[in-house]
């Protein structure tokens, strides 16, 4: 390696082996100064679960459907859906900057609803977006050219964790706001609040529409009635975020309500939607970006800069995945079949909350569970900590991010059981590493004794 070092010594060897002359042309490199970067939390559990040889294995992770074999699920009305479009051996001609139209059309009244006045009045512009990702990139992109007040976004405490690089990568700053209140595993309305009303004028709000990711835990009807009253006040801007519209309760009119009720308290929202998780079209890419705006002629102005900003970004959208999810939405048959398909991918989740709530009764948790109940949509924030987690993978080869988020989509009739087993294992008072020892005298057995704010202590008994 060291005679590499001579140019005059590789231009001799450079003549008897082609590979060793290539390098000697070679310039220094480009990219010598670029860091390793860390790998995607999700994507990275996903690996580590693929190495796994152990056949009860979990994939809690990654947030896709799966039925109760624990297998991938394509819906009925998606695979109908494909056969009616290759029997209408359409072509493949590029679609327009702003997509299919009778997608986007579809796509916003599944928002907004049947009849409803924004679209009416001509006052909405929906864009086909490259699912609900590409969605808020292209929603960050356009508020960082053209929203007139601060460039601050408020996203909940905690979001989604792609949202705070598609913002800021799209120039906007990043600030939060109290939503998840770990006392609870719950909802910190009154610290949600609070937080809303301080903040700037005409600052960005991110709001998660339905089944929050990755708490699952969304306001209730009358909490949403006040946060929109307190948005109002402050004259804030709500980018709504609604990538499980259906997820949550199986029923989508449910699940869009506060994006309407935010539209009939004169909220002029912006909205990202997706199609990935309701109807099963993860790699299709099928999602849409509006802009509800004060009237038609602002619409048409609006439309105008999302279609410059489009343009060099990726053109124009795919076809296949929005011809499906157009064809599911527009043709009645289908529809009503995709709404059942909805419901019943609902309602399973919802039935393995119960199941492992119960379960972890059954194993003799003293702990409550009610919040794996209450939470809502495909994850479950379990309030396990992180050595806890570890444990979990490293003992029972139960797969799930750091911060105790299980993807309950992943659990089945068959698993269920197991990981029961396994979270009351790594939860039993005697196993946490970090716990306080109370000395209670007078107290006749070992137990434990729930702190609150503070998890659990381990007393010892002085008999
Ligand atoms: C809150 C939230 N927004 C947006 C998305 C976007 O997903 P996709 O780009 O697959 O539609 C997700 C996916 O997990 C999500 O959880």
């Amino acid at each position: 390696m060291a005679l590499l070092k001579s140019h005059k010594v590789i231009y001799c060897l450079g003549n008897i082996s082609p590979s060793l002359g290539t390098l000697s042309t070679r310039h220094s490199s480009w990219w010598a100064g670029v860091q390793m970067g860390p790998p995607d939390p999700i994507l990275g559990v996903s690996e580590a679960f693929k190495k796994d040889t152990n056949p009860k294995k979990m994939n809690l992770g990654v947030g896709a459907y799966r039925d109760d074999q624990g297998k991938p699920f394509v819906l009925s009305c998606v695979r109908k859906a494909e056969s009616i479009i290759a029997a209408k051996q359409m072509d493949k001609e590029y679609l327009p900057i702003t997509g299919l139209g009778d997608f986007t059309k579809a796509c916003a009244k599944l928002a907004f609803g049947a009849d409803n006045e924004v679209m009416k009045s001509g006052r909405n512009v929906t864009v086909q977006t490259i699912s609900g990702t590409g969605s808020l990139r292209i929603g960050a992109n356009f508020l960082s050219r053209f929203h007139g007040g601060p460039r601050d976004v408020y996203l909940p405490k905690p979001s989604w964790g792609n949202h705070t690089p598609i913002f800021r990568d799209a120039g906007m700053q990043l600030k939060g706001y109290r939503y998840y209140d770990p006392a609870t595993c719950g909802f910190d309305f009154n610290g949600a609040l609070e937080d809303i009303n301080n903040m700037p004028d005409k600052s960005v709000i991110m709001l998660h529409a339905c089944a929050h990711n990755p708490t699952g835990v969304d306001p209730k009807m009358e909490q949403w009635k006040e946060i929109a009253s307190v948005v109002k006040q402050k004259n804030l801007l709500v980018f709504f975020d609604m990538a499980y519209q259906g997820f949550a309760s199986g029923d989508i009119d449910r699940d869009a309500w506060a994006v309407r009720h935010f539209i009939e308290e004169g909220h002029n929202i912006v909205l990202s939607q997706s199609f990935a998780k309701n109807m099963g079209l993860y790699g299709e890419r099928v999602g849409g970006f509006t802009v509800v705006c004060n009237d038609a002629e602002e619409a048409k102005r609006v439309e105008s800069q999302l279609k410059i900003l489009i343009r060099p970004i990726y053109s124009n959208p795919p076809m296949n995945g929005a011809r499906i999810a157009s064809t599911i939405l527009n043709t009645p048959d289908l529809n009503s079949q995709w709404l059942e398909e909805v419901h019943g991918m609902a309602n399973r989740i919802i039935m393995m909350r119960e199941k492992l709530a119960a379960g972890l009764k059954k194993e003799g948790s003293s702990h409550n569970w009610q919040h794996v109940i209450d939470q809502i949509g495909m994850f479950c924030f379990t309030g396990l900590k992180p050595e806890q987690v570890e444990r979990l993978t490293k003992e029972f080869s139960v797969y799930m991010t750091k911060d105790g988020r299980i993807s309950m989509a992943g659990v089945t009739s068959g698993n269920v059981g197991y990981l029961a087993e396994a979270i009351h294992t790594v939860t039993k008072c005697a196993v946490f590493a970090n716990c306080l020892l109370l000395q209670i005298p007078g107290v006749h057995r070992s137990g434990c004794m729930r702190i609150r704010h503070h998890g659990f202590a381990r007393i010892k008994v002085e008999p």
